[in-house]
């Protein structure tokens, strides 16, 4: 048999051999025997240096058209190995396309970000910038700017976290902000009367029960200009309040007392649950407590550089967390930071 021969009958075999579906693995194989390196086909290329050299150039021909050959049946054997375990695949339970899908949980903001977002938009509504300003503060734009001096009995409405770090003087310490009134200070000194500006963020006292957590959400509201009237603050509480719970909510301002501000109100709601009959939310009173409020003390326009001659202005700071309890009926303050997310998952 001439190697011409040997190769042809080389590639019938081959042929036979790889009739009808191999799996991946015989594919593999097939390809290993025929065309690797210590394969058939190599060989019989081995015995071509025995030959004369002008035999050699069309043994080679042959070759070369033997070895597309079987490239071709074994690229074919391997499509149709990858068709049949598809095939299987679908059939087989290794993949359930009647499963139901994983789907992407969403996230979305915490309750009292929504709360304090809608409050935000209102406020902008109605004409306010929105500033902030630092969580970690200075004794004296935190009270004594707010004309609460030092020892006074007015200090002992918020107990304070005082910060381990030295301020600018001993008698001026750090700590962490009680309340968003620092703000006002901080826009008056920054910027010449008219203002107009909310300042949403973190506030920090020393006590915890069913009602209170050591952080909590403010919005401040300073609003600064020629004129301003205790009516402009009833008008626009009064206007963020049916923003917020609807127009048939009403709204009542007590006498109260803030050093920061003369006179001074707390501005209540009619109840947002009962609608003022009287009911377990609001103790059967009627009315809830959402803020605090007043005219802006003289004392803090002077310590601002502002001529309380010439100018008058309202401020007000209103709980975030209370607010949410209110819109979204929530009865335990505490549950805002448990980080359960079968609660969180309801707004
Ligand atoms: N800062 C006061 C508080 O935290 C609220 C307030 C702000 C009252 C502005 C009057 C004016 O209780």
């Amino acid at each position: 048999m001439t190697l011409q021969d040997k190769l042809k009958a080389l590639l019938d075999t081959a042929r036979a051999e790889l009739q009808g579906a191999p799996d991946a693995e015989s594919a593999e194989r097939f390809r290993v025997k025929y065309l690797g390196k210590k394969g058939e086909l190599s060989a019989a290329l081995g015995q071509m240096g025995k030959l004369p050299p002008e035999e050699r150039r069309a043994v080679g021909e042959v070759a070369n058209e033997v070895k597309a050959q079987l490239e071709a049946l074994i690229g074919e054997a391997q499509k149709r190995a990858e068709l049949a375990q598809l095939e299987a695949d679908l059939k087989g339970p290794k993949l359930d396309v009647t499963l139901p899908g994983r789907g992407q949980r969403q996230g979305k903001a915490h309750p009292v970000s929504q709360m304090m977002d809608e409050m935000i938009r209102t406020f902008e509504r109605l004409g306010f910038d929105v500033v902030s300003g630092p969580e970690i503060e200075l004794d004296w734009f935190n009270f004594e700017a707010l004309n609460i001096p030092k020892d006074h009995p007015a200090r002992d409405m918020q107990d304070t976290f005082y910060v381990d770090l030295a301020g600018p003087h001993p008698d001026n310490p750090v700590l962490l902000r009680t309340h968003t009134s620092p703000g006002q200070i901080r826009t008056m000194l920054a910027r010449p009367p008219p203002v107009r500006v909310i300042v949403p963020g973190r506030v920090y006292r020393r006590d915890s029960d069913l009602t209170h957590t050591p952080m909590f959400h403010q919005v401040e509201g300073l609003l600064v200009d020629a004129h301003v009237t205790f009516a402009d603050l009833k008008g626009t509480l009064d206007a963020f309040a049916k923003a917020i719970f609807g127009a048939s909510v009403k709204t009542r301002f007590r006498p109260s007392f803030f050093p920061f501000t003369e006179p001074s109100a707390e501005v209540d709601l009619s109840c947002v649950q009962c609608g003022g009959k009287g009911c377990r939310v609001c103790k059967m009173s009627g009315w809830l407590e959402v803020l605090g409020s007043g005219m802006v003390h003289p004392n803090v326009f002077k310590a601002c550089g502002y001529d309380p001659e010439k100018v008058t202005g309202f401020a007000f700071g209103c709980g975030v967390e209370r607010m949410a309890m209110l819109k979204y009926q929530v009865d335990d303050l505490r549950s805002f930071f448990e980080s359960d997310a079968r609660f969180l998952e309801q707004f």
